[in-house]
């Protein structure tokens, strides 16, 4: 179901955003003051794990950072590569569950990212933790995790929820851009509307994707954070459009003088 959301949203997903290039240099902005204050000047690699069309990879490779990015959805990672391509960014970007995030990469990274509300579409506290134990087994000692994410405990619960987004223009035609929300429980579904209007002919077409996302709390992500391995678990407000949620992969274990080996990890 999320992937075929996203594919379809592919090819709309600049237009939910008033002004997306803006967007996509100021979160990198905000995103790299945060990973420089929290994990220094010396990070390089960096792995998004839900890239999507690319809104963080993007600002970020052209901030100089090294940048892996996938997603599970084909489409917009196909579209991230050729927004790449207009950019001149050599962004390294393939198809993958974030649940499997450690066995495909095989690899560790500074920093692993997953931005707006990519998490939430795990549907449980089981699922999420697979994704975060996946990505901490991605993350290098001494690096971190970094989630932005809705903050559910202003939301309300209900159904027939209208989120308006507002009108936008793109390439001759107006598009009038909301979603709606029914809850059950702490689940709801979300169809995001498109009622898109060709300016010259006065055409209209409605295009509608739905969804399904888990409305969990932030101090619930950063308990499973925390349970994932991930130390000095923090969220900051203020600093991006979502609260930020932090966590560190605690330095190399030292060996002691009684020559005690690290524990072995399987992921
Ligand atoms: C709201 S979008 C955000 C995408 C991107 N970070 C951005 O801001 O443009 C949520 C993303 O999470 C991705 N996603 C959802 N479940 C996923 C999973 N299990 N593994 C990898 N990506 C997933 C979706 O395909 C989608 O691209």
């Amino acid at each position: 179901m999320t992937k075929e959301f996203y594919d379809c949203l592919a090819p709309f997903y600049h237009i939910i955003y008033g002004d997306w290039n803006a967007a996509v240099e100021e979160q990198a902005t905000q995103l790299s003051t945060i990973i420089r204050e929290y994990w220094g000047r010396q990070v390089q690699r960096i792995l998004d794990v839900s890239c999507g069309v690319g809104t963080q990879a993007l600002g970020l490779a052209s901030k100089g950072y090294n940048v892996t990015a996938s997603d599970l959805s084909p489409k917009e990672i196909e579209r991230a590569k050729e927004e790449a391509r207009l950019r001149s960014l050599n962004i390294s970007f393939s198809v993958c569950d974030m649940r499997e995030a450690y066995r495909y990469h095989q690899s560790q990274f500074d920093v692993v990212i997953s931005c707006d509300n990519s998490i939430p579409h795990l549907l449980n506290d089981d699922e999420i933790l697979k994704a975060l134990k996946q990505m901490y087994a991605c993350t290098r000692a001494g690096g971190g995790c970094l989630l932005t994410m809705r903050d559910y405990d202003k939301e309300a619960r209900g159904t027939g929820i209208v989120k308006p987004y507002g009108v936008r223009e793109d390439a001759g035609k107006r598009y009038l851009v909301f979603q709606v929300w029914d809850f059950e429980g702490e689940i709801y579904d979300i169809s995001m509307y498109f009622i898109e209007e060709e300016q010259r002919s006065s055409t209209i077409n409605t295009h509608v994707m739905r969804s399904r996302y888990y409305a969990l709390s932030p101090n619930r992500l950063m308990q499973l954070m925390e349970e994932a391995g991930y130390a000095s678990v923090t969220r900051l407000d203020n600093q991006f459009f979502q609260p930020v949620l932090l966590g560190t992969r605690a330095a190399s274990y030292l060996v002691g003088a009684e020559g005690q080996k690290p524990p072995v990890q399987s992921y």
